[in-house]
């Protein structure tokens, strides 16, 4: 939720801002925003920030950046995702004090900062925007004032006012060659360049630019100049900088000839699983980065949000038949605010590609109180649940750029199935010769995925014909029902479309009265050697007779099948790795059909970091 940049150095800090507001907007994009501390004052100016903010994609601030703009090699730039005030150009980022000397753009939610606005309010500051950050940018210009101008020790002073979760970062036109920024429970990272430095929500805003990244931790306030980093405790007490080589290329940020993002993550798939398992299987495979005790667990909780939950599921099915543990898999927004039972015992596996996900770290750190032992499974290197976790198993998904997730699912279930194995052979549940096998067919994930990939072409076309339904409905049993559950859920984040998930057994317990003539109904069926293979047929069976189109997902065709979509054969536990595929495409499909926007979905951000 809201992407942030900020710049300091030997260029022109405009351009590099907006590339990485560019590179930021799967953040948020309901309005952006600039202030620039000019090098010379312009007359007309009076000392102020030069700012420049609109409602609406970058696109429309880019529109507005015309004119005479003065030169600066400082800069602040943010993309909004709104929640405190609707999607407005007064709403829009950087809020500025009253004097237009002091800017401040946020990433989060200021919780008390009604009670902010009365106290500031009644010392006359006047406000402009419905936002909770202007009171930050008020309260900063006070602080700042008392400090005698040193602008990291107010934001130190002010960060212990405020509540909630917040990446801040501000600029003062009285001294435009530094930025100070702030976080707590929000992502910021440092960008150490020659001459020139960063702080952004992420590291794709500048690793054009630069590969050094120094993290920062909870309540940790970052001074940046051209030439120095310095980053403090809320009492002010310098910090070592923990500093660490960014290992994507910049390329990997890029549409690289795709339309879209989205399309050119679905084909990236087959690379991220390969490179998800390098080093991690046989004998000699290391799973987990850090040491944990995988032994006296008595049961398994998986909390995570969204895709990540449905990986989750997947990974239920598998971790209980191979590591003989009892798992539960939690939406986190539910777990943390349940007061579940947890204790040394258990094992929390967090689920998330970013990392940020505010209700998911809110849930690792209610199990980490309780004495739960926690693993990570993270695409992002850094990211406070992977911090925050006793051991971590990375995803090497690269970057995920669309709003939509799909090689970041796909390597969240090969990461859940190394994990679930690594249990297995820690507690010898089942046999090594099994464990063997499982592997092999494990690696040889990636090719079948290609293989999938090199035939959508007549899936896309299939799509287009379903495109003014009303509705699409999706049907699977054991881990094809959490596979169902995503297809419904990119199809309704993607096309705007009713679209609904049925384990098959429960259909005829209500859902199956939605059942009409047309109504398309996307069926996973499970490999010919399955139990559950005859009853998914008779469900299929029982759908099509009330006028159902079948949309058939397997590895053999069925008679009742309308069409049909081949994936090549795997054991059942590892078939949602690619079922998963034909799903993405639909639903990819049908967005470009209804002329949606695929990348930025309505209403939706990429790192949802409020709860
Ligand atoms: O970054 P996370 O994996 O924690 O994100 C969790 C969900 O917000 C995310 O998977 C969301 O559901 C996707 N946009 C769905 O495509």
């Amino acid at each position: 939720m809201c992407g942030i940049v900020g710049y300091v150095g030997k260029s022109q800090a405009l351009s590099l801002v907006i590339d990485g507001l560019r590179k930021l907007e799967y953040r948020g994009y309901d309005s952006a925003g600039i202030a620039l501390a000019p090098d010379l004052q312009p007359e007309n100016l009076e000392n102020k920030l030069w700012v420049e903010k609109k409602a609406g994609k970058l696109s429309n601030l880019e529109s507005q950046l015309t004119g005479e703009i003065p030169n600066a090699h400082s800069a602040i730039g943010h993309t909004r995702w709104a929640t405190h005030g609707g999607p407005t150009d007064l709403n829009a980022h950087p809020h500025l004090d009253n004097e237009g000397k002091l800017a401040v753009i946020h990433n989060g939610i200021i919780e008390n900062y009604l009670d902010l606005r009365k106290e500031l309010e009644a010392k006359g500051h006047k406000f402009t925007s419905q936002t909770d950050t202007e009171s930050v940018a008020h309260l900063l210009s006070d602080a700042r004032k008392a400090h005698h101008g040193d602008l990291a020790a107010a934001m130190r002073e002010i960060c212990g006012k405020l509540r909630g979760s917040f990446t801040l970062l501000a600029i003062h036109a009285d001294d435009p060659s530094r930025i100070v920024g702030a976080r707590r429970n929000s992502p910021l990272v440092v960008g150490a360049g020659e001459g020139e430095n960063f702080l952004a929500s992420d590291v794709s805003a500048f690793i054009s630019q630069t590969k050094r990244a120094i993290e920062l931790g909870q309540d940790e306030v970052a001074e940046i100049t051209a030439d120095s980093i310095e980053v403090t405790n809320l009492k002010g007490e310098k910090l070592p900088l923990k500093e660490y080589e960014i290992s994507w290329n910049a390329q990997a940020a890029e549409r690289g000839g795709y339309e879209h993002f989205m399309l050119k993550e679905i084909f990236e798939q087959p690379k991220a699983i390969s490179d998800t398992l390098i080093g991690r299987l046989g004998k000699e495979g290391k799973v987990i980065e850090n040491n944990i005790d995988l032994k006296n667990i008595s049961k398994v909780v998986i909390v995570a949000c969204g895709t990540a939950y449905h990986a989750g599921l997947v990974g239920k099915y598998a971790m209980e038949t191979w590591a003989h543990l009892p798992v539960d898999v939690e939406l986190a927004s539910e777990y943390r605010y349940r007061e579940p039972y947890a204790d040394e015992k258990t094992l929390v596996v967090a689920i998330s590609q970013s990392g940020e996900t505010m209700d998911t770290l809110m849930a690792l750190r209610y199990a980490k109180s309780q004495g739960a032992k926690i693993v990570a499974i993270c695409n992002t290197q850094g990211a406070s649940i992977a911090r925050e976790a006793d051991a971590i198993v990375y995803t090497h998904a690269g970057p995920e750029i669309a709003v939509a997730s799909t090689k970041a699912f796909e390597t969240q279930i090969i990461a859940i199935y190394l994990l679930a194995l690594q249990l297995a052979k820690v507690n010898q549940t089942i046999s090594p010769e099994l464990i063997a096998e499982l592997e092999y067919e494990i690696e040889s994930l990636p090719n079948k995925v290609e293989q999938i990939l090199e035939t959508v072409e007549p899936l896309r076309e299939l799509t287009r014909k379903f495109k003014d339904a009303n509705s699409m409905l999706f049907l699977g049993r054991h881990v094809g029902y959490p596979t169902v559950l995503e297809g419904a859920l990119k199809l309704k984040e993607l096309a705007y479309m009713h679209a609904e998930g049925f384990a098959g057994g429960e259909l005829k317990h209500g859902p199956i009265a939605l059942i009409d003539n047309g109504t398309p109904v996307v069926a996973i069926m499970p490999p010919a050697n399955s139990i559950i293979a005859e009853k998914m047929a008779s469900n299929i069976q029982e759908v099509k007779a009330r006028g159902a189109v079948i949309i058939q997902i397997g590895d053999h065709k069925l008679a009742s099948a309308d069409h049909y979509i081949h994936i090549p054969t795997s054991p059942e536990f590892l078939q949602p790795v690619l079922a998963v595929v034909p799903l993405q495409v639909i639903a990819y499909e049908m967005a470009v059909a209804r002329g949606n926007d695929v990348d930025q979905p309505r209403n939706l951000a990429k790192s949802v970091t409020v709860e």
